[in-house]
């Protein structure tokens, strides 16, 4: 699931690649986040039980990516809009058969239609307005509807993003700590956002989630990394990348090359009164 604060055309993506295209803001390509993160949706089945979708329910997905959880919850029997940001997941999405539609996630325009809002691995991307998608989702909810998701929480990817600033800072970047593109919140932080935009919070939960990198340090780093590579000149990105993955292979990357990045999530659920 993937959320861009400024959409960007398609990218092309290699093994090789060096942050391509780097913006300050993150960028999505459909076939480079299907090689290096597949296991995003994958890993989505703990969110989709707690969202416990009923045939004939009418369930907004919100950052919906290139659709594989939408899809699967059409396959549960209920009628499903995505949106998201980024033009090229949505594109794949629709090539999927789902309903599927570009919209900024900061400005969900339903209003008292869905029996549930549901939302994986994309609200960490909100940093500059974490509340906007949460009154969205309220606003988007029948009374009575359900608001269930899971994002990156407190924590998530501490040990790859101080690696990330220091490798940034070594290269003269001053206030590299501004290039972090995500917001992991607590609990508290977050069941505060929920009730003060009228939701009644289920539960909130902080959970430690270990990460296998099917395609290693690296080929996480192309996919995600790109507002970190966004401060450096072009030429400069392909060896700090490099240097980032030296420098945490000795903490996430086992005997036998299997990379394991610190992810911590935050899933909630919570309800429309
Ligand atoms: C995620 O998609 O879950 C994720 C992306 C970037 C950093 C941490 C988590």
């Amino acid at each position: 699931m993937t959320i861009s604060s400024q959409p960007s055309s398609s990218q092309t993506s290699s093994s090789h690649a060096s942050c391509p295209q780097a913006s300050a803001t993150q960028s999505w390509n459909a076939a480079g986040y299907a090689a290096n993160a597949h296991f995003v949706p994958a890993l989505g089945q703990p969110v989709l039980e707690l969202l416990q979708p009923q045939s004939g329910e009418r369930i907004l997905d919100v950052g919906c990516g290139d659709g594989v959880l939408t899809e699967k919850l059409v396959a549960l029997g209920a009628s499903v809009v995505g949106v998201d940001n980024a033009p090229d997941m949505i594109a794949a999405a629709q090539q999927r058969g789902l309903d599927a539609l570009i919209m900024d996630v900061r400005s969900i325009t339903f209003a008292n239609e869905f029996d549930a809002v549901f939302s994986n691995a994309a609200l960490h991307w909100v940093k500059d307005d974490p509340d906007a998608p949460i009154v969205g989702a309220f606003r988007a909810l029948r009374a009575g509807g359900r608001f269930v998701g899971e994002l990156g929480g407190h924590g998530c990817v501490a040990a790859i993003t101080v690696a990330l600033l220091d490798s940034l800072e070594r290269r003269g970047v001053e206030q590299a700590s501004s290039q972090i593109p995500w917001y992991f919140p607590t609990v508290d932080e977050y069941e505060t956002r929920l009730r003060r935009a009228g939701f009644v919070p289920r539960s909130v939960q902080l959970i430690p989630r270990p990460t296998p990198l099917p395609t290693g340090m690296r080929g996480w780093l192309e996919t995600f990394a790109n507002p970190f590579c966004a401060a450096l000149p072009e030429e400069e990105r392909g060896g700090f990348l490099d240097e980032v993955t030296a420098r945490l292979k000795p903490v996430l990357c086992d005997s036998q090359e299997r990379w394991t990045a610190d992810y911590m999530r935050l899933r909630f659920a919570a309800g429309k009164s």
